[in-house]
């Protein structure tokens, strides 16, 4: 079928959906003309594995020349990519920041790297099981963090948290080949040198001395070579100038402190970015929900904690629901809350798709027994 009458299909079956099932009259906004967001899966090999630290691997991922993907999309540094997995049934999907130059996408190459999450299905699976030689399905690059030469301003400061660090391997990789014409300074905070991913790159990137330097700080060791303590003021106050972008990727601990510092110097929220990769909602009173889920052909009564996300709770139950990013940016999970009320956590949702009743179940955490319509 053409693409075209993909998308007219796409945005009538979206419409039928609509109309039966909102109090609303679907509008032809932002939800028609965003229903081209097809999923691409390409499928790799990983042809190579290194251990950065303990606990945290690089996988450098090949297009499987056999497949019908023998060619990787472009990206921008700072975006990610999802993999598809199939541990127990049904697949699984996590995303990861790209950790690679993005040049090496010219060769049918990307890079992501893995730590271990406790109790983290697809990263122990993903750190324990696969080996060179396996293969991968992944997404197309996705998401809008990373420097933005139209937005950002010429002195970049990036401030990362554990595998944080990962776009801004990245990004350093793209202004030393000349992609981005900009000054880097990242600062790196970790618990010890132990725990420093990229070694070996830190010091190379650095020894190029080409406007990016990266900064480890070290929060619970002393060592020759390295700051030590949490990233604070007087760290960063060398490298501010009148006109700064500020990028960040950690743990939300981290943008706390951080946006703290950040207006002692009067640096505008405008200019300070946040990567987004985790989604938390801790409730007053843990409880658990029933939850409708109504499909194309079957409907699935299961049940959801008041402190998980209905996308996991239908992972958990076997259902194949869409997702990519996870955390509510891409809009691929999107679904219609025919029943109940959820709170969502930080989804980036249009007007058209509040108003149509849409919600993002990678971020919604179930606050009454729910009703969910998914377009599967
Ligand atoms: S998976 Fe991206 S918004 Fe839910």
């Amino acid at each position: 079928m053409e693409t075209i009458e993909k998308l007219e299909k796409i945005k009538k079956e979206r419409k039928e959906i609509i109309e039966s099932f909102s109090k609303n009259k679907p509008q032809d906004t932002y939800i028609d003309k965003t229903s081209s967001k097809i999923t691409e899966i390409y499928h790799t090999i990983i042809t190579d594995i290194k251990e950065e630290a303990p606990d945290v691997k690089t996988f450098t991922l090949t297009a499987d020349k056999s497949s019908t993907t023998p060619n990787l999309a472009p990206f921008k540094a700072g975006q990610y990519i999802t993999i598809h997995l199939t541990i127990d049934a049904p697949p699984v999907t996590r995303a990861y920041s790209l950790s690679s130059s993005p040049t090496l996408a010219n060769k049918d190459i990307y890079k992501i790297t893995i730590k271990r999450v406790e109790n983290g299905l697809v990263s122990n699976y993903m750190l324990d099981e696969m080996k060179v030689g396996d293969k991968l399905d992944v997404s197309k690059p996705a998401g809008e963090f990373g420097y933005n030469p139209i937005r950002d301003e010429e002195n970049v400061i990036a401030i990362a948290g554990g595998s944080g660090i990962t776009p801004f391997i990245s990004l350093a990789h793209a202004i030393l080949e000349g992609i981005y014409k900009c000054n880097l300074t990242v600062f790196y905070s970790v618990r010890k040198y132990e725990d420093v991913i990229f070694k070996q790159e830190i010091e190379e990137i650095n020894k190029k001395k080409k406007g990016v330097k990266i900064l480890v700080t070290l929060t619970r060791e002393e060592k020759e070579g390295f700051l030590h303590g949490h990233i604070n003021q007087e760290m960063i106050e060398p490298f501010i100038k009148e006109f700064n972008t500020i990028l960040m990727c950690g743990p939300k601990e981290l943008y706390r402190s951080m946006n703290e510092i950040l207006n002692e110097f009067n640096i505008p929220r405008k200019s300070v970015h946040y990567e987004n990769f985790f989604v938390e909602y801790i409730p007053e009173e843990k409880t658990t929900y029933q939850l409708k889920v109504i499909m194309k052909d079957k409907v699935s009564d299961i049940t959801c904690k008041n402190d998980e996300t209905l996308l996991v709770a239908m992972e958990r139950a076997g259902i194949k629901a869409p997702s990519l990013c996870r955390v509510g940016e891409c809009g691929y999970c999107r679904s219609v809350l025919l029943e109940g009320k959820v709170k969502m956590i930080g989804a980036s949702l249009k007007k058209a798709e509040a108003e149509n009743d849409y919600i993002h179940p990678c971020v919604s955490f179930p606050d009454s027994d729910i009703v969910l319509r998914l377009d599967i």
